[in-house]
């Protein structure tokens, strides 16, 4: 499941959630999935890099998007609250596109490049206000992505591998 959001340079895909059911993975689903994602960021959006969250103990995930080109791009403190003290970061992880041509979207060392949740959801809160504002084109693009994200899911339904999610 993904979004394209932002403003100016800050355009970008973003990976909301991807999960393989556990008896059908390693036979390739999230590498197919995740570069949909970038195709359609950067063909139909024209975005400039693709970045999601990860939990920092999740080092599977975090070692298989480095191999899909991945790198950190910041540790956000407290990312993840269940409300019951049970806080974890996540790294901000991103993946530069075509269009970013001179590597803007990405650092050295992001481990090290602390941001505070807070100051996450402020940017959240804003991408909301910019998704009530966007151009009828946006919108339609955001059709063409439902398309695609539908057809994904009716095949891989069709070929039988159950609970994907994209
Ligand atoms: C992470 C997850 C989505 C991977 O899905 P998948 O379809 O099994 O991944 P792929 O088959 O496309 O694997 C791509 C590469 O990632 C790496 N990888 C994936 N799972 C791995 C594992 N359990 N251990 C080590 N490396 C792994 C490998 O490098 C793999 O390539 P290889 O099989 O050629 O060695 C799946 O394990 C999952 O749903 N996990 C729980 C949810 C989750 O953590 N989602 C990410 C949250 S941000």
């Amino acid at each position: 499941m993904g979004k394209a959001e932002g403003r100016g340079k800050e355009w970008h895909g973003h990976v909301t959630a991807i999960t393989v059911a556990s008896e059908y993975r390693r036979i390739g689903l999230a590498d197919g999935m995740m570069k949909l994602l970038e195709s359609v960021s950067d063909k139909i959006y024209n975005g400039y890099f693709v970045d999601l969250f990860v939990r920092v103990s999740n080092t599977v995930a975090i070692g298989m998007y480095k191999k899909f080109g991945y790198s950190v791009y910041r540790r956000v403190i407290g990312y993840y609250s269940s409300g019951d003290n049970n806080e974890e970061d996540a790294f901000d992880m991103r993946k530069p596109l075509p269009r970013d041509v001179n590597k803007e979207s990405i650092i050295e060392n992001g481990e090290h490049n602390l941001d505070a949740a807070i100051v996450d959801a402020a940017v959240v809160d804003a991408a909301v206000v910019n998704a009530a504002v966007v151009d009828a084109a946006v919108v339609d693009a955001a059709v063409v992505v439902g398309a695609v994200v539908g057809f994904m899911v009716v095949v891989v339904k069709t070929i039988g591998l159950g609970d994907v999610t994209i």
